[in-house]
């Protein structure tokens, strides 16, 4: 399952990247690791309507429509955050939860628990470098993240290393075009042109998934 030459720890059901003297791979934090507690409360009551102009609930129901089909497939998240996954993939899945933020993660174990996932793992790394081996994941799911990736070539590229060969991508990111509100969102925002053309040469079929939400685009990549 790992990189050939990666090590890992468990401490208290988080996997931490281990280098030389067992010491755990950390890294910068996020704003999102200081207010973790307080993270759901501020994507619902602030980011959603005061950033994208959209609605939570609306963006559960596209994701949930999106993966209702997905059923005991292996599934890969990349910043998964506090685990809003749990509001939209079925719970019969093999799910692998991966951040920067071990405050994030660590709500997102609880919350996978609650929704009775029975395998769920959770592992604390950048998605610009994961520690899995090639062609292991069915469906990767990037949801509100894509923007905070610096090299969004390298993270795609990645993308395609660890799935299967048809495997999809599903992502929901803001996008410069469908944003009609004046506060900033945090993070690059590449266009939904930038986005298909990064799928494209990265090996994938774009395809737009119909919804509208405030700034979000929703879309499905398949590998080739
Ligand atoms: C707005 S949150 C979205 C979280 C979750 N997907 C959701 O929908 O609520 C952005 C997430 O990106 C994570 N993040 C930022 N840079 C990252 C990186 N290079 N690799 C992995 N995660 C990263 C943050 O820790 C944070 O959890």
């Amino acid at each position: 399952m790992l990189r050939k030459g990666i090590n890992v720890i468990n401490k208290r059901g988080l996997y931490y990247i281990v280098e030389d003297g067992n010491k755990p791979l950390r890294f910068k934090p996020w704003l999102g690791d200081t207010f973790s507690f307080l993270y759901d409360f501020i994507m619902e009551k602030s980011i959603f309507p005061r950033k994208f102009g959209g609605d939570i609930n609306r963006h559960y129901e596209i994701l949930a429509e999106e993966l209702k089909g997905v059923h005991e497939k292996r599934v890969l998240e990349l910043a998964a955050g506090s685990g809003s996954a749990v509001n939209f993939l079925p719970n019969d899945n093999h799910y692998t939860g991966t951040d920067i933020s071990p405050g994030l993660l660590k709500k997102a174990l609880k919350n996978f628990d609650n929704a009775d996932f029975k395998k769920a793992q959770f592992y604390v790394t950048s998605a610009s470098d994961l520690p899995f081996d090639d062609n292991l994941f069915d469906i990767v799911l990037c949801i509100l993240s894509l923007n905070f990736f610096d090299d969004v070539n390298k993270i795609f590229q990645e993308i395609k290393r660890v799935t299967t060969p048809a495997a999809a991508f599903i992502c929901s990111v803001p996008v410069p075009e469908r944003k009609k509100i004046q506060s900033k969102i945090r993070g690059i925002l590449y266009s939904e042109e930038e986005l298909e053309r990064t799928c494209r040469e990265s090996g994938m079929t774009y395809k737009n998934i119909p919804a509208e939400n405030g700034a979000l685009l929703y879309f499905r990549a398949i590998m080739q």
